[in-house]
């Protein structure tokens, strides 16, 4: 089902009338509109030399988590351990940064541009346990489509 989106990404990253702002925004958009359980979904870039994470380019309601720290929260985890960390349950994680009390379950994704962690897709959904391994291998590719152009 999510394969019929591979597409539309590709177009949008290869559209030559978009800046890489716009691209970012308009991948945010396209998925939260398109996938149903996907109700906030940002992208987060580690902020020059410091060991944070700086909001990017989202879709859904503003977070007052513009900056998060390497370790902290699902995104600040993924960060340091570079690994896809899918979150069925968010109120059964210690390590947890709350957005909205909306949210039940979280996905996040690491980005990877020369083989280097340098941020993130973050995925809120307000469904329980609604992610499985085809988000993953999704949202892989959309991060991999996003590095081309960054
Ligand atoms: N829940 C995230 C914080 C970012 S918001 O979901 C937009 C976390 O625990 O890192």
């Amino acid at each position: 089902m999510l394969t019929v989106l591979r597409p539309k990404i590709s177009s949008i990253t290869n559209a030559p009338e978009k800046n890489q702002s716009e691209k970012l925004q308009a991948i945010c958009d396209l998925l939260k509109a398109e996938v149903d359980y996907y109700d906030w979904v940002g992208f987060y870039f580690k902020n020059g030399d410091k060991e944070e994470l700086k909001l990017g380019p989202y879709a859904g309601a503003p977070t007052d988590h513009t900056i998060i720290p390497f370790g902290k929260g699902i995104c600040g985890q993924v960060a340091v351990s570079n690994e896809n960390f899918v979150v069925p349950d968010v109120q059964a994680q210690d390590n947890y940064i709350a957005c909205s009390i909306s949210v039940k379950s979280e996905i996040v994704v690491p980005l990877f541009k020369d083989g280097k962690n340098i941020g993130q897709i973050d995925i809120d959904s307000n469904t329980p346990d609604p992610f499985s391994e085809e988000d993953e291998r999704f949202l892989e590719y959309v991060n991999q489509e996003v590095s081309k152009i960054l």
